[in-house]
């Protein structure tokens, strides 16, 4: 019965890969409840990234619940290593425990890595971004961000990110009705995975995946499914780590 399970798992992993266009894509199987999600797939990424980080990576990370849940999961480390884990955008204005800044630094400390902070205040206006820009604090952050090689992002729907991010109903409206269904890295797209809004910040730009060796998307919920289909490309993803009922719901979406 085993067996047949990973048969299972695999095959919806190549029909989920094929589907996206993905290099890869890894599910956590089981038909796991609501709950149970964020944590299986929190602990899942938290193991792999660990064995995947090696002296001189510079690993970068965003905000959410299911990248805290990776925090959590993260196992300390015996020894230290020379990796830095930075933020990726700064200022997205959500929960400090879920914060990239958080982030960053509780899985810098399991990994015996170190951390850099972004300090950047919430919904800066357009006009003072380039102010910011030009702190020589802020510019040593950017320069580490450019040099990054793995980036470990989070996936939300349209909505509920907006919301979280106190954007006014009548904003929230307008959002939804230019049509975004997912947001990542501060950025919403719509089904067809165009732009339609970037919220104003400082670091990673959507073009910046491109540089960036691994970029890896976690995420899983089946109502997030939407979400991901809009967000994820082969343009800038290599890896996709989602669970089994999102897996299957993303196909019948698709
Ligand atoms: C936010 C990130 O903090 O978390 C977003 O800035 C991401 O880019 C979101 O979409 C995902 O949140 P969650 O809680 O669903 O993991």
């Amino acid at each position: 019965k085993y067996i047949k399970e990973v048969k299972g798992i695999k095959i919806l992993e190549e029909n989920l890969k094929d589907c996206l266009g993905l290099k890869e894509v890894l599910i956590v199987p089981g038909n796991l409840e609501h709950s149970t999600i964020k944590q299986e797939i929190g602990r899942f990424t938290a193991q792999l990234v660990k064995n995947m980080l090696k002296d001189g990576d510079i690993l970068v990370v965003t905000g959410g619940s299911t990248l805290a849940q990776v925090a959590r999961s993260m196992r300390f480390n015996d020894k230290s290593m020379n990796v830095k884990v930075v933020p990726g955008r700064g200022g997205l204005g959500e929960e400090v425990e879920i914060q990239a800044n958080t982030i960053a630094s509780t899985i810098a400390k399991k990994i015996g890595g170190s951390y850099k902070l972004l300090h950047i205040p919430d919904s800066i206006k357009e006009e003072n971004v380039d102010r910011i820009l030009a702190e020589p604090s802020i510019q040593r952050i950017l320069e580490i961000l450019k040099k990054a090689n793995i980036l470990l992002h989070g996936v939300g729907s349209a909505e509920e990110m907006a919301c979280r991010r106190d954007m006014s109903p009548g904003q929230v409206k307008e959002l939804l009705s230019n049509g975004a269904v997912g947001e990542a890295l501060g950025y919403y797209f719509n089904e067809k995975g165009e732009i339609v809004y970037i919220t104003t910040s400082v670091g990673l730009h959507l073009e910046d995946l491109q540089q960036i060796d691994k970029v890896i998307v976690v995420a899983g919920d089946p109502a997030k499914a939407r979400a991901i289909i809009s967000v994820v490309s082969p343009k800038f993803h290599d890896l996709l780590i989602t669970d089994e009922l999102t897996a299957k719901e993303i196909l019948k979406l698709k």
